[in-house]
């Protein structure tokens, strides 16, 4: 999407041809800094520090990093090590291990001369698929808005509510939950977005409200805890969150926050649609609050806050008492029950075993 007017993408190949360029998401909004990854550790302390962040963009960042490796060491050994370093970065989203795993069967077979080579064809082929679903989910989604701005008033918008950052920062473009959105505004159906702010690191204040500005699409960003009372005042008109990872039964994990809004939605009958590209979906598992690894993160991510002063100086500060213990795990896990319904490359689908497995027939338990 755009950023002062000119298309970009979350990652890319440099113009050297063989070295990694992302953007730091640390640093938005205050600063665009673009940064190079050359070798495997550099690529796992993107993931691990969050520069990269987004289960989409997780998945393609670990398999370039998994070409970066198979430049230094394309042996067993190395495949084997590279893996298990990017594995290890971030649990919960299963983009990660989806992309790890198609790299690790395409070289596998082959001599390690040629490993290099074809882990950059692979980790390109991802990005690229991974732009092609979400256009996908876009345009499924779409057909969702305009069925909602059919019931408006002239001038009047449909708004649309999200949480933490499933936008294109969060893939490598267009976005999941945002797809839809931009698709909409793009097509000149008016949309206004609710941004939750995401706390503890601000995803939504930070980044999805980066990037909606970037785009022109009107938003508004919000408390936390504000959903609720917007809902019940007839002020949301569809709920729009991304996932991490989402069971073969439906159960939807995203960013800490997400199944309270599900709750609020159910109570005030909003549309609740998880979008999520089919490399989201782990086929191993059926009961996402029993089985999905929920990450824990630094204590000071809630703990102290960071923000730009009057001067334009960025700083961290503490917001809570010396030595107060933090509990901060980063997802939640939504009930498929309180899904209204799962927006996907292949369709729009129930959030259910049978709708799962009847949109994707090839994919099966692994
Ligand atoms: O901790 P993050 O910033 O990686 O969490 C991101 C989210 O929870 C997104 O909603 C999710 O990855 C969906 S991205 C299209």
């Amino acid at each position: 999407m755009n950023v002062d007017g000119v298309a970009c993408r979350s990652i890319w190949v440099n113009a050297d041809g063989c070295s990694i360029d992302i953007i730091d998401q640390t640093r938005l909004p205050h600063a665009f800094v673009v940064r190079n990854l050359c070798t495997l550790q550099q690529a796992c302390n993107a993931i691990r520090d969050m520069q990269v962040r987004g289960a989409p963009l997780i998945g393609a960042t670990a398999a370039y990093g998994f070409y970066l490796a198979m430049r230094d060491d394309p042996s067993g050994a190395g495949m084997e090590q590279a893996y298990q370093l990017l594995f290890d970065t971030r649990p919960t989203a299963v983009n990660l291990r989806w992309a790890l795993d198609r790299l690790k069967a395409a070289l596998l077979p082959l001599k390690t001369t040629a490993r290099a080579a074809r882990a950059f064809e692979e980790a390109n082929r991802i990005a690229a698929f991974d732009i092609d679903i979400n256009h996908a989910i876009g345009c499924h989604g779409l057909d969702l808005i305009r069925q909602l701005a059919a019931t408006k008033t002239p001038g009047e918008s449909v708004n649309i509510l999200t949480h933490c950052n499933a936008g294109w920062l969060a893939t490598v473009d267009w976005g999941t939950a945002t797809a839809p959105i931009y698709m909409a505004h793009d097509a000149g159906i008016a949309v206004h977005v609710w941004v939750d702010e995401t706390r503890p690191r601000n995803q939504g204040a930070s980044l999805t409200a980066w990037e909606l500005g970037q785009h022109g699409v009107p938003h508004s960003l919000i408390v936390d805890n504000l959903g609720g009372h917007l809902m019940q005042h007839g002020m949301v008109d569809l709920c729009l969150v991304g996932s991490d990872r989402t069971t073969r039964s439906g159960d939807v994990c995203n960013k800490v926050g997400t199944y309270l809004k599900a709750l609020a939605a159910r109570d005030n009958n909003v549309p609740f649609y998880v979008c999520l590209p089919s490399t989201t979906i782990d086929w191993n598992i059926d009961d996402g609050i029993e089985e999905i690894p929920i990450e824990q993160r630094d204590g000071e991510e809630v703990s102290r806050i960071s923000g730009k002063t009057a001067d334009g100086k960025v700083v961290d500060v503490q917001i809570s008492p010396d030595g107060t213990a933090v509990a901060n795990y980063a997802f939640d896990v939504t009930p498929a029950q309180l899904v209204s319904g799962l927006i996907t490359e292949a369709a729009v689908i129930d959030a259910s075993s049978e709708a799962i497995a009847a949109a994707f027939p090839e994919r099966q338990r692994q």
